[in-house]
């Protein structure tokens, strides 16, 4: 798939079979992670890779919606970084869970992101501490995302070019549109 093409197929995808990702599709999972940009090259990211479904299954009910999807997936990267050694940490994090999601297309699979970072469980507990407890991480982390990683149980339309938001993009000067 050209890079064009796969820009445009990639959509959140919540809905996945049962089929595992295998072993060299997660190493080029993790590949594509490594390989992401980062400020000053730091590279100060650690992912978590979990593919055990009970533990799969408690980090989907970290926080109060939106992580349900994560159930169903045979796999999940948990994207962490150090705020301490990295004032730009979200972004590198950021990058690296695109990064994740862009490798993913490319193989066929799908995937959604799970935001953690300034999330809550239903109690006020932050999704952060509840991953932290889940996966023992040190506290030196802070965990970004949850990128769940499967084979796609479901259609999505790709993105359409004509529902492009144009209108927010400016030349030389804000306003100035094409
Ligand atoms: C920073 C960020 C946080 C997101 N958090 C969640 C989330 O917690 N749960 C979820 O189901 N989707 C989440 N998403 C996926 C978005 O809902 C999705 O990308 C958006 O609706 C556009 O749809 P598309 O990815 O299919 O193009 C997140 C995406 C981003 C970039």
């Amino acid at each position: 798939m050209d890079f064009k093409d796969l820009i445009r197929t990639r959509r959140s995808m919540r809905k996945f079979t049962d089929e595992k990702v295998t072993e060299p599709e997660v190493k080029a999972l993790l590949r594509a992670a490594l390989m992401s940009p980062s400020s000053k090259s730091i590279r100060n990211w650690n992912f978590v890779v979990v593919d055990d479904k009970e533990t799969i299954k408690q980090l989907a009910h970290c926080k109060k919606m939106g992580a349900e999807f994560l159930e169903g997936v045979p796999l999940a990267i948990v994207v962490t970084a150090n705020p301490t050694e990295n004032d730009v940490w979200i972004e590198d994090a950021s990058i690296a869970s695109l990064m994740i999601q862009l490798q993913a297309e490319e193989l066929g699979l799908g995937s959604c992101w799970a935001q953690i970072r300034n999330r809550a469980a239903e109690d006020g507990t932050p999704a952060n501490t509840i991953v932290h407890n889940i996966l023992g991480l040190p506290d030196s982390l802070e965990v970004l995302s949850i990128i769940g990683v499967g084979h796609k149980a479901a259609e999505r339309k790709p993105m359409e070019d004509d529902k492009l938001l144009w209108n927010q993009v400016h030349y030389n000067k804000f306003g100035n549109t094409k």
